[in-house]
């Protein structure tokens, strides 16, 4: 069983935290810093205050970075130094992945995660690339968890984040387009014309129109520098990064929730 520290338990980081603690082994955190909401998550999916980064740093074997792509390289520069194994799990791109294993030197590893925060096996893959030696050792602190952890054996150090990059630019960005589709239908006064032709031709259409938009009602503000990252990974592949800059604008319509606001621990 080993000691692993996660920077920060958000949704994604308890529910990856939990599973581990499940699993046997201990889980760190450092509250300093961090909102209510994310204490309570950490409380209740059994991690332990570190009491500071410093701390958190001596004692992991492992540090993983589940953060908002927004903050990767603050978070990797601030454990700067730390001898154990760094994943970033970010949804990043491979440039700015690159960037932080420059920072964080040979035992980074990269990191993807695909599917909503794991509660049972089967819903939520953790790519992981890089030196198989390490990426391997921390696949294996999942064996028997919710979350499945993959290793992308040779295809380059920044797969895992080439990946999520290409699997949300999907995702995510097609329901950028179907909210900018209806809205514009909308603002042209065609918008129920629009949703009978839908019925007709793209049945399905409703129903995916709907989860877009209550998922950005709930994380579309959290999307925006995703959506930027992923735009500046197609720009490096040779494709056009304005799909996704313009989703970003999408996006950005949609304001942080009320009560979703940090509100400092106590
Ligand atoms: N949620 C999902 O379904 C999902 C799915 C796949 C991948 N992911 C990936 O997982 C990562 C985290 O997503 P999430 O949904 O867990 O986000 P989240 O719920 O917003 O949590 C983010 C965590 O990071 C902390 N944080 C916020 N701003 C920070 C900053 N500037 N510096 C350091 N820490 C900061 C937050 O603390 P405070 O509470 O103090 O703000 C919170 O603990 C992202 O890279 C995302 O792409 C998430």
């Amino acid at each position: 069983m080993a000691t692993i520290g996660v920077l920060h338990p958000g949704a994604m980081g308890a529910a990856v935290g939990a599973a581990l603690a499940q699993a046997g082994h201990e889980v760190l955190w450092v509250a300093a810093g961090r909102s209510a909401a994310t204490a309570s998550r950490a409380r209740a999916a059994g991690l332990t205050d570190a009491g500071s980064l410093d701390a958190l740093l001596r004692s992991s074997a492992v540090v993983l970075s589940i953060c908002p792509p927004d903050a990767a390289a603050s978070v990797a520069e601030a454990a700067a130094g730390f001898d154990g194994i760094y994943v970033d799990a970010n949804a990043i791109s491979p440039q700015r992945a690159a960037e932080i294993a420059h920072l964080v030197g040979p035992a980074y590893v990269d990191g993807g995660i695909v599917g909503p925060p794991p509660q049972r096996p089967g819903t939520t893959r953790l790519y992981l690339s890089g030196d198989p030696g390490p990426a391997r050792a921390v696949a294996a602190l999942f064996d028997g968890t919710a979350l499945e952890a993959r290793v992308l054996d040779g295809h380059g150090a920044t797969a895992a984040s080439a990946l999520k990059m290409a699997y949300a630019a999907w995702t995510k960005g097609s329901a950028a387009l179907l909210l900018a589709a209806e809205r514009a239908a909308a603002a042209l006064g065609v918008h129920d014309a629009l949703h009978e032709e839908w019925a007709r031709s793209q049945p399905e259409l409703e129903a995916r129109l709907a989860a877009a938009g209550a998922s950005a009602a709930a994380k579309g503000w959290r999307w925006v520098g995703e959506m930027r990252e992923i735009a500046a990974t197609f720009e490096a592949a040779g494709q056009p990064g304005g799909f996704h800059r313009a989703a970003a604008d999408v996006f950005a319509a949609f304001p942080r929730p009320a009560g979703d606001e940090p509100v400092p621990a106590s």
